[in-house]
């Protein structure tokens, strides 16, 4: 492992998928940032926050919107389009999409 620089895996190590590469180095991304970055054919999102780094995916599985453009609280992540929130150091859903704005008419 390479000092100073970030090692990007998803946490399960036996996974047919597992992809790890240096993404970064540790003083390229600030504390409360989050940063989209290339990782073997997809993306991360890179989140520092209480000096910890984590990864998730850089998509939102709603619709994919880029979650780099969200919102970051304290400890998740928050979706530009419709609001679902994701747990940073997991990735797991807390906070489902909403809808809200979407006018329904009837066809026909
Ligand atoms: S695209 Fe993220 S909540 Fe809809």
């Amino acid at each position: 492992m390479l000092k100073n620089c970030v090692h990007a895996s998803p946490k399960n190590q036996h996974n047919e998928n597992y992809v790890e590469d240096v993404v970064c180095k540790t003083d390229e991304i600030g504390e409360n940032e989050m940063k989209s970055l290339d990782l073997g054919e997809g993306k991360i999102l890179l989140i520092k926050q209480n000096g910890k780094l984590s990864a998730i995916g850089a998509k939102c599985t709603h619709y994919g919107a880029p979650l780099s453009t969200g919102a970051l609280g304290n400890g998740r992540v928050r979706c530009p389009w419709h609001g679902a929130c994701f747990n940073i150091t997991t990735g797991d859903i807390e906070d489902f999409p909403v809808m809200k704005n979407l006018r329904y008419r009837k066809l026909g």
